[in-house]
């Protein structure tokens, strides 16, 4: 979505953001800030590292003084709603992740220059995620145990990338906004749809959220809907599942 552009790649071994800039950092038109301390669980046992990434990073990156995109997550909110979050519903994580990413929405909105671009369930052809792990795991095994209660709106990174563009080209006033994709699923759902469209035979055993005995909360219904007007929809998440199997196939 990017790709026309002239883009400036920054990873952890060129600039750890829980440290101001380094002066090569060149004068840009746009930041795409996806840099974060994503340990859910390892967050609870380290909440000040993930705070001095998530939120310590975020004043860094938006002390560059440039537009930027900050990604957000479903985990700023408690889960406790039986209908879509939308962008004026209070945040209230119930985990160290989700709090520090809610302090980074702050940093970033601080800024006075930012979109706070909520998004959850991100899968896409490279990297881990929870399609290439079911996948690895389907080459492995005949059954995988997979949650069946927490609800929510797995996104295609392909599709989040071009909603991304969709709200910087438009204009669309600094703030907050939900980009997942339509639908809702559970975990286990996704994952049976997986090996579905994937042609594997692998079965999924439905578990609870409690006899996967995680260490970290995760709210068990977060799906995200925006009442934005003008915000780009995004495409169903199993279309999405089916543009990511086609690219890993590729
Ligand atoms: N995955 C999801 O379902 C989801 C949902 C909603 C929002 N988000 C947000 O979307 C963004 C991307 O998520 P992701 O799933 O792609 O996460 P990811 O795979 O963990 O990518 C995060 C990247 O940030 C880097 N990083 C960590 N600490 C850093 C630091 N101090 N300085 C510079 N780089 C640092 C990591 O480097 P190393 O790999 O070398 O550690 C990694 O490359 C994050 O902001 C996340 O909060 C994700």
């Amino acid at each position: 979505m990017f790709a026309g552009d002239e883009i400036t790649g920054v990873d952890l071994d060129t600039w750890d953001v829980s440290l101001p800039a380094p002066v090569w950092v060149p004068e840009v038109d746009l930041v795409l800030h996806a840099a974060a301390w994503t340990n859910v669980d390892g967050a609870e046992d380290d909440p000040q590292g993930a705070a001095i990434a998530n939120i310590g990073g975020t004043q860094n990156v938006a002390a560059l003084g440039h537009p930027l995109v900050y990604y957000s997550t479903d985990y700023v909110f408690d889960g406790t709603k039986r209908e879509p979050y939308v962008e004026s519903d209070s945040p209230n994580p119930q985990g160290a992740y989700g709090r520090t990413k809610l302090g980074g929405e702050g940093a970033a909105a601080a800024g006075g220059q930012a979109w706070i671009l909520r998004t959850s369930w991100l899968f896409g052809w490279t990297s881990t995620n929870f399609v290439r792990t079911m996948l690895r795991l389907a080459a492995e095994r005949s059954e995988v145990a997979v949650v069946a209660d927490q609800l929510g709106c797995p996104t295609y990174v392909g599709h989040l990338a071009r909603a991304t563009r969709e709200v910087v080209d438009a204009g669309l006033p600094y703030g907050v906004y939900h980009l997942a994709a339509q639908g809702e699923c559970t975990w286990a759902d996704f994952a049976e749809a997986i090996f579905e469209e994937a042609g594997v035979a692998c079965r999924v055993r439905r578990i609870t959220t409690e006899e996967l005995g995680r260490p970290a909360p995760r709210p068990a219904y977060s799906v995200l809907r925006t009442e934005k007007a003008g915000t780009p929809l995004l495409p169903n998440w199993r279309d999405g599942l089916r543009e990511c199997l086609a690219r890993l196939s590729a």
